[in-house]
Parts: C-alpha cells; sequence; structure tokens
C-alpha cells in the first residue's frame, strides 16, 4: 500500500514501482531507521503532541519489530517502497491506529537524512578499528625491521639509503591521516536533521534537542532546507574512503614488486597467495591486486556523488536517493579490503638479506660520497656532485661499485680523498647518520613507533 492513497485515482505501474523503490539499498539502514522513529515518538510524547500512552505503544511496537528483524521472525518486504515505508506499515499492523500518529511532524525527506548519518556514524566507527588493526601491524612490522637497510627510490630509481622501518611509517603516516580524516567527517555529520520536515521545517512545538540528545548525536542542524537537501556529509566519507584507498593501492602496488622476482624482498604467507591453473611455478599476490583494482570504484563513488548533487535546486529531490548505493559502496569497498590486508601484511615473510643486497647495488651512498667530500675536506657541494659523477661512471665501465673501487681510482679524480671515504660510504652508516628529524635512522623510527603507539591509544 502507498503513503500517498487519497490524492491518486490509480495504483502506479508496476514499472513505476519497481523504478522508484530502494528497499533492496536502504533496507541495510532498519536498525538505524528504527531508532529514529523511537527518539521521534519519544520526543513527540514527551512534548505532548502525541499522547504519552500513544508514545509508548509505538516505541514498544517499534522495540519488536527491531527485535524481530534481528532474530529474522520479520523478513523485510522486497516490495516496500523504501525501509521508512516498510517499518511504519509493520507498526501500524501490530499496534493499530496509534502506530499513524508516529510520523507526525516528520517527513521522509528529514527522516532518510537521519537514517544515513546514523548508518554512516556505526560504519565509520567500524572502519576505524580496521585502520587501527592496520596502524597496529605497521607499528609491529617497523619496529622489527627498523635497522633493515634498503633502497629508496625515486622515479623507481635507486636513489638513498632507508630503513625498511621508516618505509612502512611512511604508510603509518597515511593511515594515521585517514583515522583522523574520517573521524573529522563524522563530527561534521553527528547532528540531526529530525524537524527539518519535508523542507520547511514543522508548526508542531518539536524539541530537536531532545531527539538529538537520545540519538546521542551532538547537536541539530540549523536550516531546514539544508537539513534535508544537504549530502556533504556522503561525499565526505565517500572522500575520505578515496584517499584512505589511494594509500592501500600504493601500498600493494609495493607489494606486488617486493613479491616478485626481480625484487623479492617480501614473501607473501601461501595463506594470502594465489596460484596458476596452468604454470605450477606461479605464486601470485592477487589480493594486493585486487585492492590496487578495487580503489577505482571509490574514485567513482566520489565522482558519483558529487555529480549527483552539482545541480541540484534546494531542498530535496528524488536522484538524492542514488547517494546510498554510492557511499556504502565506499564503505564497504574499504572495509572489505582492510580485511585481508591486515593479515596479509602480519604474516609477510620480510628478506631483509635481500633488501641490503639490493642497497649494495644502483650507487644509493653516491650522495654520501659527496656528503663526505663537503664535510671531510671542505669541497663545494657542486663540485663534489661532479667528482662523484665521474667516478659512479668509472665504477660502472669497469663493473665496480663505490665501495669495491680502490682508493688510488678516487685519489686520481680528486686528490682529497683518504681512506675515510669507505667508512663515509658505508651503507649502515649512512642510514644511522640520517637521524635528521623525519629522517629514516633506526633511532629515529623506532621514536616514530612509539609516539605512533601513544596516539594509537588515544583514538
Ligand atoms: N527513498 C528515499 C531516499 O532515499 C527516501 C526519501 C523519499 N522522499 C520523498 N519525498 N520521496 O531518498
Amino acid at each position: 500500500m502507498k503513503l500517498w492513497t487519497g490524492r491518486f485515482q490509480k495504483e502506479a505501474d508496476p514499472k513505476t514501482n519497481d523504478f522508484n523503490s530502494s528497499i533492496s539499498i536502504d533496507s541495510r539502514m532498519a536498525q538505524e531507521d528504527i531508532e529514529g522513529s523511537i527518539a521521534h515518538a519519544e520526543m513527540l510524547g514527551k512534548c505532548g503532541i502525541i499522547a504519552e500512552s500513544e508514545s509508548e505503544k509505538i516505541v514498544a511496537g517499534l522495540r519488536t519489530i527491531a527485535a524481530d528483524l534481528e532474530s529474522g521472525a520479520l523478513a523485510i518486504d522486497p516490495d516496500a517502497e523504501d525501509i521508512h515505508t516498510f517499518v511504519e506499515q509493520v507498526l501500524t499492523a501490530r499496534i493499530g491506529d496509534a502506530g499513524k500518529r508516529l510520523h507526525t511532524a516528520r517527513s521522509r525527506n528529514d527522516q532518510v537524512a537521519l537514517d544515513v548519518r546514523l548508518y554512516l556514524k556505526k560504519r565509520c566507527a567500524g572502519l576505524k578499528t580496521q585502520l587501527k588493526e592496520l596502524l597496529a601491524v605497521l607499528l609491529d612490522l617497523a619496529e622489527k625491521h627498523a635497522d633493515a637497510v634498503m633502497p629508496g627510490y625515486t622515479h623507481m630509481q635507486r636513489a638513498q639509503p632507508v630503513t625498511f622501518g621508516h618505509h612502512l611509517m611512511a604508510y603509518a603516516e597515511m593511515v594515521l591521516r585517514d583515522i583522523d580524516r574520517l573521524s573529522d567527517a563524522v563530527r561534521r555529520m553527528d547532528v540531526s536533521p529530525l524537524g527539518s520536515g519535508a523542507l520547511a521545517g514543522t508548526t508542531y512545538p518539536l524539541d530537536r534537542e531532545m531527539t538529538a540528545e537520545l540519538l546521542g548525536l551532538s547537536g541539530v542542524t540549523r536550516n531546514s532546507l539544508d537539513g534535508v537537501a544537504d549530502r556533504d556529509f556522503c561525499a565526505e566519507i565517500a572522500s575520505a574512503c578515496a584517499i584512505c584507498m589511494v594509500h592501500l593501492s600504493r601500498l600493494s602496488e609495493e607489494l606486488v614488486l617486493w613479491c616478485s622476482w626481480e625484487f623479492k624482498f617480501i614473501e607473501l604467507d601461501d595463506a594470502f597467495s594465489t596460484g596458476s591453473s596452468i604454470m605450477p611455478q606461479k605464486k601470485n599476490p592477487d589480493l594486493a591486486e585486487l585492492i590496487r583494482g578495487k580503489s577505482g570504484r571509490v574514485f567513482g563513488d566520489v565522482t558519483a556523488l558529487l555529480t549527483m548533487m552539482k545541480g541540484l535546486p534546494l531542498a530535496y529531490n528524488k536522484d538524492m536517493q542514488e547517494d546510498k548505493e554510492a557511499v556504502f559502496d565506499a564503505v564497504d569497498t574499504l572495509s572489505l579490503c582492510l580485511t585481508p590486508l591486515v593479515p596479509m601484511l602480519s604474516t609477510m615473510t620480510v628478506l631483509r638479506e635481500n633488501m641490503r643486497a639490493a642497497a649494495a647495488k644502483g650507487f644509493i651512498n653516491a650522495t654520501d660520497c659527496a656528503d663526505y667530500l663537503v664535510s671531510a675536506k671542505g669541497v663545494p657541494f657542486r663540485d663534489a656532485y661532479k667528482i662523484t659523477g665521474t667516478l659512479v661512471a668509472k665504477c660502472i665501465e669497469k663493473g665496480l661499485t663505490l665501495e669495491t673501487l680502490p682508493l688510488s681510482e678516487y685519489q686520481a679524480v680528486c686528490a682529497s680523498f683518504d681512506e675515510g671515504v669507505f667508512e663515509a660510504i658505508n651503507l649502515e652508516k649512512c642510514v644511522n647518520d640520517r637521524k635528521v628529524q623525519g629522517g629514516p635512522a633506526p633511532e629515529n623510527v623506532l621514536a616514530a613507533v612509539k609516539a605512533a603507539r601513544a596516539v594509537l591509544e588515544t583514538l
């Protein structure tokens, strides 16, 4: 049965119902819809807008619906137009006329704006828990490998020595920002739009603050048009998910590279790898690839939301029904990707000796050689740079490294060189000396892990 009987002389065509219905998407907000209705009914009763006895009946009825949905005793009718209609109809069927008073001073427009907020608030709390787990794994790994020397890259070329712990802590920083971004979006979303009505508020003397308080929300929206027409919170949460997916995707890309034979910096656990149907030797990082692949759909969700909103006049327009599919997909996808990523990281084997061996190739201590000439011998940096470049070319020609090139060859290019250069270009020393704030030295990594753990405690 439609909510709008009275004005209409004909039943809706089934094609209208099918196209218009949102029950397949919004049924997942059933519990939040009921929570919102309970708070609204309690407030209506307390404010004397409906009788206290009716308010109590409504609340009790709604509680039975919530319990029956939870236990499976009540199934959601797929033919209902949306979850709001379904709950109200079941309520009226169960408690009779009192059920018809629930929608006093409310519209589905402010109702849906509330439900989505309540639902997303819960989902964001879940995402935050998952991100904290990811952070904890990154911190454990970083601590364990604080002194594992590996090549740092720019342009995908070996550049300067870093530590694996430092590399992982870069991702820990991203995850910390991701958590902060989600919390920030939730803080702005944490207000009740109930009382905005369809668009123009209501003439009933509602206590909007009371409803918000009953729902554990921190305040109320300030403008009735904005209260029903705002979907910034969907765009913000989807954007926070999208930025987080960029980070997961970059990490996944590195996992894919690192477990290739060309790198062999890590070995994924068999339980988080896949094989090939034809090539018996293969062990594939499918999960990391899928995470990288799924990032695209979350970026699409953000685009869908922004595009859906950009031309809409105030206030509610049916286009906005499309908000849920997009923002739900964003949170679902992020959650789905975090689920295998955390154990995949915690079970992987880190091949430190291969990282160290890769760091010994590619002249990643060339900057340190130039810095030695500057600090120990007073050579201007630009000259030191050129001298070192000449030495690197010489090494390449002879198939040597800066460590194996004889001192006489150094001195042939610049007489200032002495034995001290070999200590200066020692990879461990190169890394240990990079203890500038934010640098990769093992002591910095351990301090960064400690600081991040302290932050994690407060999240
Ligand atoms: N299913 C609708 C949505 O998700 C609920 C609000 C409907 N309001 C309306 N006036 N048709 O947006």
